[in-house]
């Protein structure tokens, strides 16, 4: 395993790796960068073939919350954890209060949330030993699960993008390919129906597709199909790294908006998206609304239009980079990017 000369350390502050023999817990908690703030960002736990595969996503998912927290417009700085196992088969709330004990022991520099594999649930269990937690479905300024806000994000954002490459503000008869209908993609699904677009959707889990076909009159896709189906957005809400070398060239929209952490394999996927005519929202600025509630909990504020208006914040934030990228002629990804550094930069001097 390599750790300073990994190709995705990218100047991480810490790196730390936690065992816990009596429940099995194997989890990295990594902090990138805490220049606007203490690091925020959720708990995956997934079944990953290896510890290097364990080690690349904690690290990849970190620095994204750091351009996320920046983009944003928050005070947070970027930081993720990821426990290896199976959920299904591993999790109990004995693992949970263990990990909660190695969020405890760094002191602040890290708040711990959902992410995919950990619910609401989980974190109640590590409430129990560490107070660096939020998404919390009770108790002082419970912010509860960040999904809905999340696709409401996604919502706003895809439209932005619509507005900009149909000329039109609404999304009537507009046909939306949704990969992942889990905790946000339903949600988004929902908001998505409601405005008259028509929905083509795909998940591995067939009930939820059954589900979603009845309930949002939606057209089934098989999940090898989804990135070469013909419609006018994609919306990938399941794993990242779907959009690549291999893909982009069988993808048949003119538009990639969705909620899915690290959607580019690599960065130069945003200028493949680009060279193609295919406006790429960026992921870690169309994704924020999750960490946005999270951190009003973090902040330990009750009022409910805090949220709103830092998710008004984030809509003008994502039409202001679309705009410029328009007028320079290159992926939003780099604007996004740079509008990130350039807060990362003041708060460092
Ligand atoms: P989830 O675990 O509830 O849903 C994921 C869904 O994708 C599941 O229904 C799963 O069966 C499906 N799926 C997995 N592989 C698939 C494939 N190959 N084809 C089609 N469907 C597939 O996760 P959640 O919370 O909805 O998150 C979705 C994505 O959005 C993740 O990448 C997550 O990191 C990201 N995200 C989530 C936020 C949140 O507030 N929950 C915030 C920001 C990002």
């Amino acid at each position: 395993m390599r750790i300073f000369d990994n190709p995705h350390f990218e100047a991480h502050e810490t790196v730390n790796f936690a065992f816990d023999a009596q429940t099995g817990l194997r989890a990295i908690i990594a902090v990138h960068d805490t220049r606007l703030g203490p690091a925020a960002g959720g708990c995956r736990f997934w079944n990953y073939d290896s510890e290097d595969e364990a080690l690349a996503d904690v690290l990849r998912l970190s620095r994204g919350m750091t351009y996320k927290n920046a983009v944003a417009g928050l005070d947070l700085g970027g930081g993720k954890s990821v426990i290896i196992g199976d959920p299904k088969v591993i999790k109990t709330p004995d693992l949970m209060r263990a990990f909660g004990r190695a969020v405890d022991r760094l002191g602040g520099h890290y708040t711990t949330a959902e992410d995919v594999g950990v619910d609401v649930s989980d974190m109640e269990a590590v409430r129990e030993t560490t107070a660096h937690v939020a998404g919390l479905a009770r108790g002082a300024h419970a912010s509860g699960d960040p999904s809905p806000v999340t696709a409401k994000g996604i919502f706003d954002g895809l439209r932005r993008a619509v507005a900009l490459r149909f000329g039109r503000e609404d999304l009537a008869g507009l046909r939306i390919a949704v990969q992942g209908l889990g905790h946000v993609g339903w949600y988004l699904c929902t908001h998505l129906h409601e405005a008259g677009a028509k929905l083509i959707v795909s998940d591995i889990d067939a009930g939820r597709m059954r589900r979603a076909v009845s309930e949002f009159d939606a057209t089934p896709c098989a999940p090898e199909d989804v990135l070469t189906v013909e419609a006018d957005v994609f919306a990938p809400c399941a794993l990242g790294a779907v959009l690549n070398a291999r893909s982009i060239p069988g993808l048949r929209v003119a538009v990639v908006a969705g909620a899915a952490n690290n959607q580019l394999e690599e960065v130069a996927d945003a200028d493949r998206l680009h060279a193609r005519g295919i406006l790429y929202v960026p992921d870690f600025a169309i994704n924020a609304g999750g960490i946005i509630s999270v951190s009003r909990e973090i902040a330990g504020v009750d009022d409910p239009d805090w949220v709103t208006a830092r998710m008004s914040q984030l809509d003008a934030n994502i039409a202001a980079i679309l705009a410029e990228a328009e007028a320079e002629q290159v992926s939003p990804h780099h604007v996004a990017m740079r509008f990130a550094e350039r807060r990362l930069e003041a708060a460092g001097r």
